[in-house]
């Protein structure tokens, strides 16, 4: 994978918390005005942010680190987005050129109920949640994330997995008129790009479908219309912009592991101990920080997942 050094990243100007906070009162605000006036709180509060595409109303979850925020300037400024170019920068313009609606996921392979769905559908097949999450990514940079999303396991439950299903294989967009890095000029990685996930793993509730941030509907650039986040591994195992989801007997083969299998493997967990070949996982740059700080084992949520590699030899299995 391209890096760009941690140290070059400039810290931000702005947080946009206290703004995002405000907002959020402005939103229940709005919401307690409308039931004045006889209207569903979370109604009026869509309404009132005008040319959104609205999301049904957002839970606060148990599951939520109460660390610091990072600024929506850099989630949505300083992005890996191989379709939308190789830099950090390029796919906060170029992905501008997504049209996400409309939108349809692919649900297929061992399943009892393999369907199309509309990703308006998806997005109110269960209740969504706030998840703010630790992101690690592999080239040793970190943010905290407002995600907004439901557990993979929602999705997975309704389907019905036949007892083949021992993975889960996600597929983002094929389409190079629409994602210019995916041109064969620019033959970064093969495409779509695949990413998969163990079962269990895919089954934790840690693990979601993403559709926003920052309380509303996810920008272009970090993998509209939905997308995966898995806390606990490197930020590439969190697929963007997703139309397929297949259940699948063989470990998928994924983009990165493909692209080079001495690097990156299949499990891609948060691990301080186990070196990426070219440079040290110990420690990590949050975005915005001046100094470095450890990594943590699973990214912190060692109590939640260590249980899924228990006995498995994690320098092996990386
Ligand atoms: N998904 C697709 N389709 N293409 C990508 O290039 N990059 C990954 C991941 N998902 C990537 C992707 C990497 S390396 C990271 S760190 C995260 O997206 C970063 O995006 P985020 O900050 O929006 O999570």
């Amino acid at each position: 994978m391209l890096i760009r050094k941690p140290s070059d990243i400039e810290p931000s100007e702005i947080t946009d918390r206290a703004l995002y906070q405000n907002r959020r009162a402005f939103i229940k605000s709005a919401g307690a005005a409308a039931l004045t006036a006889g209207l569903p709180g979370w109604f009026a509060a869509e309404a009132a942010i005008p040319g959104k595409i609205a999301l049904p109303p957002i839970r606060k979850s148990a599951y939520s680190t109460n660390e610091p925020l990072n600024s929506l300037k850099d989630i949505t400024g300083y992005i890996n987005f191989y379709e939308f170019g190789t830099d950090k920068y390029s796919p906060a313009v170029l992905a501008k050129s997504l049209r996400t609606r409309p939108w349809t996921v692919r649900v297929s392979g061992e399943v009892k109920r393999p369907k199309t769905f509309e990703v308006d559908e998806l997005i109110k097949l269960a209740p969504l949640e706030e998840r703010t999450y630790r992101l690690r990514c592999v080239e040793a940079w970190s943010m905290v994330i407002p995600w907004i999303g439901y557990p993979i396991a929602e999705l997975i439950k309704r389907l019905e997995p036949t007892g083949n299903a021992k993975y889960v294989e996600f597929t983002t967009l094929h389409d190079p008129d629409q994602m210019p890095g995916q041109r064969a000029f620019f033959g970064s990685l093969d495409w779509p790009y695949v990413e998969g996930l163990r079962m269990d793993e895919a089954m934790h509730p840690l693990a979601i479908l993403g559709f926003g941030l920052y309380g509303e509907v996810l920008p272009n650039q970090n993998g509209a219309p939905v997308r995966v986040v898995v806390p606990w591994k490197y930020g590439f195992k969190s697929a963007k912009s997703i139309v397929g989801i297949r259940f699948v007997e063989k470990q998928p083969l994924n983009s990165w592991q493909k692209a080079n299998s001495r690097e990156y493997g299949f499990y891609s967990n948060v691990n301080p101990t186990v070196d990426h070949p070219r440079w040290s996982q110990a420690t990590e740059r949050r975005i915005g920080d001046f100094f470095k700080r450890k990594t943590l084992m699973f990214n912190g949520y060692a109590e939640q997942v260590a249980h899924l590699y228990a006995g498995m030899d994690l320098r092996k299995y990386y």
